[in-house]
C-alpha cells in the first residue's frame, strides 16, 4: 500500500496525549500501528498550536453572555487547514476528500448498526473519503464552523462528556473492529452482543468448579450442535433478563 492508500484518520484536539495510550495498546492500538493487516495512519493535530496566542486563544466568551466559553472557528479552520491538509497534500477542494466529524450531543446516537456502516464505508479499499475527527471542550465548538465544515455529528449517548476525545476513542474502538484482519479471529466480531438483535451468551473458562458452582454440564460435553443450540438459547435467555427492549417485536 502507498502512503496515500493507507486509511488516514486525524483528530484535532486540545489535548493529543488522551491518544498516546490508545494508540499504542490493544486491538485498536494495533489497528492503528498497522499491525493487523490493514494499514491506518493517525494523525494527531493539537488546536492549541494553531492560535495566535497559542492555546490560551482557542476559546473566548460567547457571544450574548452566559456561562462557558466556546471554541473559536477561525482557530479550528486554522487547524484544519494549516494542521490537516497542507501536511496531508489534499488539493484545494478538500473538502471533497475529507468527511468531518464532530462529536456532539446533538449528533445521532452511537450504536452498534452505525459502527458496522461507518467501518464498511470509510473503510474499504477503493474510493472513499479520509476522516477527520474535530474534539470539542468547553461550551462546545462556535456554530458555523459546523454548518461551514462539519459533515457528521455523532453523539455517543444522552449525556455530557467534558471534550470528546472519549467519544473519539469510543467511536473508532467500536468501529475498527468490523475492518477485515483487525481482530485476529474474524468470527468474533460476527457472534458478539447486537450480532441478530441478541446479547452474547455468557462464558465460562477454568477452573471447572468455581466457589463451588460448576460450568453447565453441556458445555464439557463435546457435543458441537449441542453447544450451539445450548448457547442460542443462552442468548436469548440473557436478552430477556438484560435488555428485554432489544427482543421488542421479535418473540411471540
Ligand atoms: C461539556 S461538552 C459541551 C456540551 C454542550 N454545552 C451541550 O450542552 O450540548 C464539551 C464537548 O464534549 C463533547 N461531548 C459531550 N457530550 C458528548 C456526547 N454525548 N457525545 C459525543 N461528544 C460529547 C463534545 O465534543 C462537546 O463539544
Amino acid at each position: 500500500m502507498m502512503a496515500q492508500d493507507k486509511f488516514r484518520i486525524w483528530i484535532i484536539t486540545l489535548f493529543p496525549e488522551y491518544f498516546e495510550v490508545f494508540k499504542k495498546f490493544g486491538v485498536a492500538g494495533s489497528a492503528l500501528s498497522g499491525e493487523r493487516g490493514a494499514k491506518f495512519e493517525l494523525n494527531l493535530v493539537n488546536v492549541g498550536e494553531y492560535s495566535q496566542k497559542k492555546w490560551k486563544g482557542v476559546d473566548d466568551s460567547p457571544y450574548g453572555g452566559g456561562a462557558g466559553m466556546v471554541m473559536r472557528p477561525d482557530v479550528l479552520k486554522n487547524a484544519l487547514v494549516e494542521g490537516v491538509v497542507v501536511p496531508g497534500k489534499y488539493p484545494e477542494n478538500y473538502r471533497e476528500k475529507l468527511h468531518i466529524v464532530y462529536t456532539g450531543p446533538r449528533g445521532k446516537i452511537w450504536s452498534d448498526e452505525l459502527a458496522r456502516d461507518f467501518s464498511a464505508k470509510y473503510w474499504h479499499v477503493g474510493d472513499r473519503k479520509d476522516l477527520v475527527f474535530i474534539c470539542g471542550r468547553y461550551e462546545g465548538i462556535d456554530e458555523r464552523f459546523i454548518d461551514l465544515y462539519v459533515d457528521q455529528q455523532i453523539s455517543v449517548g444522552d449525556y455530557i462528556l467534558t471534550g470528546g476525545e472519549i467519544a473519539v476513542m469510543l467511536i473508532l474502538d467500536s468501529s475498527l473492529r468490523f475492518v477485515d484482519g483487525v481482530l485476529g479471529n474474524k468470527l468474533s466480531a460476527g457472534c458478539e452482543s447486537f450480532t441478530g438483535g441478541l446479547l452474547e451468551h455468557p462464558h465460562y473458562t477454568k477452573p471447572q468448579v468455581f466457589d463451588e458452582v460448576s460450568v453447565p454440564e453441556i458445555l464439557l460435553s463435546g457435543h458441537h450442535d449441542k453447544i450451539n443450540k445450548f448457547r442460542e438459547s443462552e442468548r436469548v435467555r440473557v436478552t430477556k433478563i438484560y435488555r428485554p427492549d432489544l427482543l421488542k417485536g421479535k418473540l411471540k
